[in-house]
């Protein structure tokens, strides 16, 4: 039998992610347990993190296990990933090695691997994290790559805990203004698994140029198909929030500038104005605002959306230490 890994939630059931989702649910309600007993994981962070380091550390420990976090090319080797590579660059071990040399040692593998933002048909094969799981012989866990399968559970659980049934619900996914070109994965994952749970999605993103990759965009539809959702693409603020019952929020790099950032910049300066503020939110439906964190306030959000009662990205952080211990103990057989 193949093993299970937690890579994408599209590799995972709509009946498994909803169980995922019940289990996260009572950790919340009794976050300590002995299902990693004796067990190791290891955090393998490429980037920097906050909540994704701290809540991993900690869910293993109140699960009973423990967390060993390495940094490849700070604390721990530089890890080489071509295959047939003649080593003599900085690169000090190959994958084929690290992989299988960790499994012996821990039983779960978590991975962070943000693109390298230099070549877009590079950087969409994922390549760091499919390394590891075609080496490795425990289960990999993606902590962030092209996709952020761990945030999709707690932006998830937050959203059911304040909706209910999401199925039918209008979400809007709502692209920012940041400084600096940022990662798709927040906003990839948010199409997946808005649509995933039924909901009516919009992309609001200020050029055609800003849609997502078609692989993503292209699941999301089926996604959206399979579980009774829509999915539709908008350039028109107003239109776009009116009516909806969530807004998300991010930023991200346009594909078609990828690694030629300096051309991009002049259309993300345009719309500094995507800012989620009060007078957006007053067009929604009570709507809740979220986001995955960290986020810049007054740049991607205001202060006043930041601190009203209707934004969750709180709780949402707070979810991830509760989805990430579900996902754990199902991948160690203990579900
Ligand atoms: N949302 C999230 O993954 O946060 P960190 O980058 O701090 O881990």
């Amino acid at each position: 039998m193949s093993l299970r890994h937690f890579l994408s939630t599209q590799d995972w059931s709509r009946a498994e992610l909803d169980a995922l989702l019940e289990r996260a649910a009572a950790f919340k309600r009794t976050p300590h347990g002995r299902q990693l007993a004796g067990k190791a994981v290891a955090l393998l962070f490429f980037n920097p993190s906050m909540r994704t380091r701290t809540s991993f550390e900690l869910g293993a420990f109140q699960l009973g296990g423990h967390a060993i976090v390495l940094a490849p090319g700070k604390d721990a080797w530089p890890i080489e990933f071509e295959v047939g590579s003649v080593m003599d660059g900085d690169t000090e071990e190959h994958i084929a090695e690290v992989a299988r040399v960790l499994s012996r040692y821990v039983d779960l593998i978590a991975v962070r691997a943000f693109p390298k933002f230099q070549d877009w048909s590079v950087d969409r094969e994922d390549r760091v994290i499919k390394a590891f799981a075609r080496h490795a012989t425990v289960p990999v866990i993606n902590m962030e790559t092209i996709t952020h399968p761990c945030q999709e559970l707690a932006h998830a659980m937050a959203m059911r805990e304040h909706l209910g049934e999401l199925r039918g619900r209008k979400y809007v996914l709502t692209w920012t203004y940041h400084p600096k070109p940022l990662n798709t994965a927040v906003a990839n994952s948010a199409l997946l698994i808005a649509t995933r749970m039924g909901m009516d999605v919009t992309l609001l993103c200020p050029t055609p140029e800003y849609r997502l990759d078609p692989r993503y965009m292209d699941a999301a539809q089926q996604n959206a198909r399979e579980n009774g959702g829509s999915l539709r693409v908008s350039h028109d603020l107003e239109s776009a929030y009116r009516g909806a019952h969530v807004v998300y929020a991010k930023s991200w790099g346009a594909l078609p500038y990828f690694g030629r950032w300096e051309q991009e910049k002049p259309i993300r300066d345009a719309h500094r104005h995507f800012i989620v503020d009060e007078a957006k939110m007053a067009l929604t439906d009570h709507g809740l605002f979220s986001h995955c964190l960290p986020l810049r306030r007054n740049v991607k959000a205001t202060d006043a959306v930041m601190d009203a009662p209707y934004c969750i990205a709180i709780d949402e952080a707070e979810n991830r230490l509760h989805v990430q211990k579900a996902v754990m103990a199902a991948l160690v057989g203990q579900g």
